[in-house]
């Protein structure tokens, strides 16, 4: 295994042991305080730390762009964390989030490490090597019909200003395809989409450290990302389509009827 690779999987089971512990105090946290959302922060940030500490620990002259401190850092070697992707899930001890971290070798996509702390699913890929989840290589899903796809998204819920393109998007494909989830965690998302779990997925305006190590694990599992033109905008503008090859070309026809200027211009 790669060493960053390693040294990445340390650290996101650090993060995970921080998550779990809090988790168990979750009641007690609600009941003491209505700043749900000021204590998520606090194991955000610790969970973020440990990440980044474990990280630098064994490469200080890394870059880091992570969710909560953002930038610090500049070289070829770019550390990408969310260190707890999921939060809502997270506040009300819904049992779907995930630690997420990429690296990135001058703007490639080079290691990722999604990991479920609640079912110990610990999905990992290195470029040109595949993916695997705890161990074993996955594959994408071998479905080649949407109309038979369950497939992933995320409801817009802080910034409603592409609510009506969504909810069409949304409306077309609830009757086009077999199913449609929205399990609240996108980088666990797409780590399923690569482990057949999903056939695919799609959301508008998420963020780099939600999709980085998501998106590696797909291509490294045969799996097509693209943002809504099929193009490779999406780790900067955050619009992402995914799925088998097949499905990822179906999502694209479905959606393009729907495609408004501020999503596909970047
Ligand atoms: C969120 C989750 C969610 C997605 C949101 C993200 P956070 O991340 O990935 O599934 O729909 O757009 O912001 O805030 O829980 O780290
Ligand atoms: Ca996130
Ligand atoms: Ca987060």
């Amino acid at each position: 295994m790669h060493p960053m690779l390693t040294t990445a999987i340390k650290a996101a089971r650090r993060a995970a042991a921080i998550i779990n512990r809090a988790s168990l105090d979750l009641d007690q946290l609600t009941v003491l305080t209505k700043q749900h959302n000021d204590f998520v922060s606090e194991v955000d940030r610790a969970a973020e730390a440990a990440i980044i500490e474990t990280l630098l620990e064994a490469y200080p002259d890394h870059a880091i762009l992570a969710e909560e401190s953002g930038r610090q850092g500049s070289s070829d070697f770019q550390w990408i964390i969310d260190p707890l992707d999921g939060t809502t899930n997270f506040i009300h001890g819904f049992p779907q989030y995930s630690v997420s971290i990429a690296l990135a070798v001058k703007g490639q996509l080079d290691q990722a490490v999604v990991y479920d702390p609640t079912r110990n699913d610990l999905f990992i890929a290195s470029r040109g090597k595949g993916a695997y989840l705890n161990d074993r290589r996955i594959r994408v899903s071998k479905r080649i019909r949407l109309s038979e796809s369950l497939i992933g998204t995320g409801f817009p819920y802080r910034d409603f200003k592409h609510m009506d393109t969504y909810l069409a998007m949304f409306r077309d494909l609830l009757q086009k395809s077999a199913g449609l989830r929205r399990p609240g965690s996108a980088a666990l998302d797409l780590a399923y989409v690569a482990a057949g779990r999903l056939d695919g997925f799609w959301e508008i305006g998420l963020s780099k450290w939600d999709i980085a190590a998501g998106c590696l694990l797909i291509q490294e599992a045969g799996g097509l990302v693209g943002d809504f033109k099929g193009d490779d905008s999406y780790i900067e503008s955050g619009n992402i389509v995914a799925g088998t090859p097949k499905v990822f070309a179906q999502l694209l026809q479905v959606l393009a009827p729907h495609l408004t200027p501020a999503l596909t211009e970047i």
